[in-house]
Order: C-alpha cells, then sequence, then structure tokens
C-alpha cells in the first residue's frame, strides 16, 4: 500500500450546516522552498465548506505543492493550514481520514482490477464488505468503468486511470477533496464525466480544491477562483468578477468611416449597456475594442451603434488564452490586441 493510497479517501464528513460560511479549508502565509525556487511564497487562502474553490495557475505555478503541503504529503517552511478543523502539521493523521486526493501519482495497484482496487480501498477504509462491494460496483458504473471492472489496471487507457484514480479517491465520501489538474489530458467526453462526478460530489456536501490550468474547467466547477503564480496569489474572486477583470471576449469593430471611431467608442461608453465597462479606439489600427462577457452583450453592442447609425466595415470577437488572462491580470499588458479573431460577421 503505498503512503498515496493510505491519502486517497476518507470516512469522516465535517457535520454539514448548509450556508453557514465556515471554512473547510484555511491556509494562511503557507511557504515551501525548492532550494532558490519558491513553490509557494506566502499564499493565503480558504475555501468555504459545501464549495469549489478553483486554484488556476500555469505550470509551476505551485499547484500541486499546495495539494501536497494540503494533504500532508510534505511539510512547508512556514505558514499554517488548516483543513476540516484539522492542523496539517499538528494532525496529519485525523487530517487523512477526511480528505480525498487525486492528482500526479499513482494510488491504483497496477495488478489489480479495477474493481477490485475499488473494494480493497473501501475495505482498508473499515467499510464492511456488503458496502465496499456495493460502492465499488456504484463508483465504476459512475465513471463508465463497468465493462473493465475485471481488466487489470495495467490495461487500462490513460483516460480509464484517471477515471479509476477519481473513483478510489470518492471511496469513503471524503468532506474535503483535492483535485490536482484532475482532467489534464483527457479527450472532451471524459472530461465532461469528471466534471459531473465533481458536481455531484460537491452537491452531496463535500468542499472540492480543484487545480487546473484550464479557465473553462474552473468556470464550469468553481465557486471561487485563486489565480497563483511563481507561489503568489496574483488574483482571486468569483468567476464572473476574474473574467469581468479581464474581459472575457474582446469584441473588435472596424467602422467603415475610421473618423467614427472616437463618436462610436463614446456611444458605447455613454449607453450603459449592461455589463459593457467600455470601450477603446485604436486609430492606428483603425479598430474599436470593447471587452464582452456574453454574447448578449455582444448582439447590445452591434445593436446600439446601429441604430445609432454607425457603418461597420467588419465585427469579430477574440477570446484571451489562458496566458492572456495571466497577463491582464498581472497588468503587464492593457489590451487583447493580438489574439486570434474567431470571425462574427463581416
Ligand atoms: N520536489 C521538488 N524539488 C525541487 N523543485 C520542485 C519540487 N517540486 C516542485 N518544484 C518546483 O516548484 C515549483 C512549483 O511546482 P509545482 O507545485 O509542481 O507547480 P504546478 O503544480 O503548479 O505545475 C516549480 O518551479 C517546480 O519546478
Ligand atoms: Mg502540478
Amino acid at each position: 500500500m503505498s503512503v498515496a493510497a493510505g491519502l486517497i479517501v476518507g470516512m469522516t464528513r465535517i457535520d454539514k450546516n448548509p450556508g453557514n460560511g465556515k471554512n473547510a479549508v484555511e491556509v494562511r502565509g503557507l511557504v515551501k522552498h525548492y532550494g532558490s525556487t519558491k513553490a509557494l511564497d506566502g499564499v493565503d487562502l480558504d475555501v468555504r465548506e459545501g464549495t469549489v474553490l478553483g486554484v488556476l495557475g500555469p505550470n509551476g505555478a505551485g499547484k500541486t505543492t499546495l495539494v501536497r503541503v494540503l494533504s500532508t504529503l510534505i511539510q512547508p517552511d512556514a505558514g499554517h493550514a488548516v483543513v476540516a478543523g484539522y492542523d496539517v502539521v499538528k494532525q496529519p493523521r485525523a487530517l487523512r481520514r477526511t480528505i480525498g486526493l487525486t492528482g500526479q501519482y499513482a494510488s491504483v495497484d497496477e495488478k489489480l482490477s479495477g474493481w477490485e482496487n475499488l473494494y480493497m480501498i473501501g475495505r482498508l477504509l473499515d467499510l464492511p464488505r456488503k458496502k465496499a462491494r456495493s460502492r465499488a460496483d456504484e463508483l465504476l458504473e459512475r465513471f463508465s468503468l463497468t465493462d473493465a471492472a475485471k481488466k487489470a489496471a495495467m490495461e487500462y487507457s490513460g483516460g480509464m486511470r484517471r477515471r479509476l484514480d477519481l473513483a478510489a479517491s470518492m471511496i469513503g465520501s471524503p468532506a474535503v477533496l483535492y483535485l490536482d489538474e484532475p482532467t489534464t489530458g483527457l479527450d472532451p467526453r471524459t472530461r465532461n464525466e469528471v466534471w459531473d462526478e465533481v458536481q455531484r460530489m460537491v452537491a452531496e456536501g463535500a468542499t472540492v480544491l480543484l487545480t487546473t490550468q484550464y479557465m473553462e474547467e474552473a468556470e464550469q466547477l468553481a465557486n471561487e477562483l485563486t489565480v497563483i503564480d511563481k507561489g503568489r496569489i496574483i488574483a482571486r474572486g468569483g468567476v464572473d468578477e476574474l473574467k469581468a477583470k479581464v474581459g472575457g471576449r474582446t469584441l473588435q469593430i472596424r467602422p467603415s468611416d475610421p473618423a467614427q471611431l472616437a463618436a462610436m467608442a463614446q456611444a458605447i461608453r455613454e449607453a450603459g449597456l449592461d455589463g459593457v465597462a467600455g470601450a477603446q479606439a485604436v486609430p492606428d489600427e483603425g479598430l474599436l475594442y470593447v471587452p464582452i462577457l456574453s454574447d448578449e452583450q455582444l448582439t447590445a453592442v452591434i445593436g446600439l451603434l446601429g441604430t445609432r447609425g454607425f457603418s461597420l466595415a467588419h465585427v469579430a470577437t477574440a477570446l484571451p488564452s489562458l496566458d492572456e488572462v495571466f497577463l491582464a491580470i498581472t497588468g503587464d499588458k492593457a489590451t487583447v490586441t493580438d489574439t486570434t479573431p474567431q470571425e462574427v460577421a463581416a
């Protein structure tokens, strides 16, 4: 039994009191250095009970290091963290029984079948035989692994392994679940299955700390977001809040007459369209940039310009890449101008 396997599941549920706003995870001033690398450089975060916190960050940001500290696999150099009421450094054993963890390391025995793996973990968690059996069946079914139940885990594809790993982390219905990039490298169908399962776990009362490199995944699953880069928190807030900060998409409008750019920008600003914060005219490019968050806003902006009698030569929207989201948040770049435009009209 690997160390990780001992950590993947737990039996204890936090006393549920929906809406009480209690934190299931509290992290303060967490520091972890590897030589001169500051993997965690003073991280503070909270995860409210029964919610999903998305920890968004590029490769090397410190996400896995954070999850490792919070699962007692490594010790922080400074700061402290409390999960489900247990201090990660002082009460590691109690904490391990409360958390589930899926991540970038194997918690599955290669030689055992999928079903045997889940059954064994259930038994290790002191589930009665009958309960361990039914839980194994149930989770294999949930993750579409029933057909592969009797196959050895070593014969599973990458996606199947990931699903088995997730199933294993859920056997004991852990109160707090860490998902470290749970869908990186998965095909869209499998990714959707994983998302459905996470949503179901949360509906059943679990608290989730999810790390991801994907804005879309964070959007699907997270109530709150924390953006981490180089071991530091660089932004946090609700999904819409962060999107608004970053601008979601950028609407690019080319008027037939470049001389009208400034008047168009002013018309948009003065119209006070719902959620449309501003418009920026860039005369050098002959373009007007308008950050938008929805198709409704796109329609409203174009509609407004039409009503005011502006003639448009070209309209496109550009999605910021995750890199641009980070750049925008860190303030290194003012506008999203060099994305690949997606044509919406000509
Ligand atoms: N065991 C380790 N030894 C040395 N450096 C490490 C170790 N683990 C992580 N790091 C470094 O710490 C930083 C954060 O890594 P990690 O937490 O794995 O980031 P992420 O999961 O966000 O990709 C990286 O620069 C990484 O190279
Ligand atoms: Mg990682």
